[in-house]
C-alpha cells in the first residue's frame, strides 16, 4: 500500500528500513517520506512503530559479551 503520495512510498518500503533498525527521522532523510504535503506522517509513523514492535530483536544489545561456554542449551528447559 503506498503511504506517501507525494513521494510515492509503500509501507513494505518503510518497513524495511525500519527492520534494518532505522528510525522515523532517518527513514525520512533516506527516503523523503512526509517531506512535502506531510499528510502521511502518521500513517508513516505507524508503520515504522508498528515494525519496531514486531521486530524486537532489532534493538537488543547483549548486557554482557557471550562465551562460547554459557550458551543457552534448549534441552535444559
Ligand atoms: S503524502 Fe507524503 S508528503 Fe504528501
Amino acid at each position: 500500500m503506498i503511504v506517501c503520495v507525494c513521494r510515492r512510498i509503500s509501507d513494505r518500503e518503510i518497513a524495511r528500513h525500519a527492520r534494518a533498525g532505522m528510525g522515523f527521522d532517518e527513514i525520512q532523510f533516506e527516503l523523503g517520506v512526509a517531506t512535502q504535503c506531510g499528510q502521511c506522517e502518521g500513517c508513516a509513523r505507524d508503520v515504522v512503530a508498528q515494525c519496531s514492535g514486531s521486530c524486537p530483536t532489532a534493538n537488543i544489545t547483549l548486557a554482557a559479551p557471550v562465551s562460547e561456554g554459557s550458551s543457552w542449551n534448549s534441552s535444559q528447559a
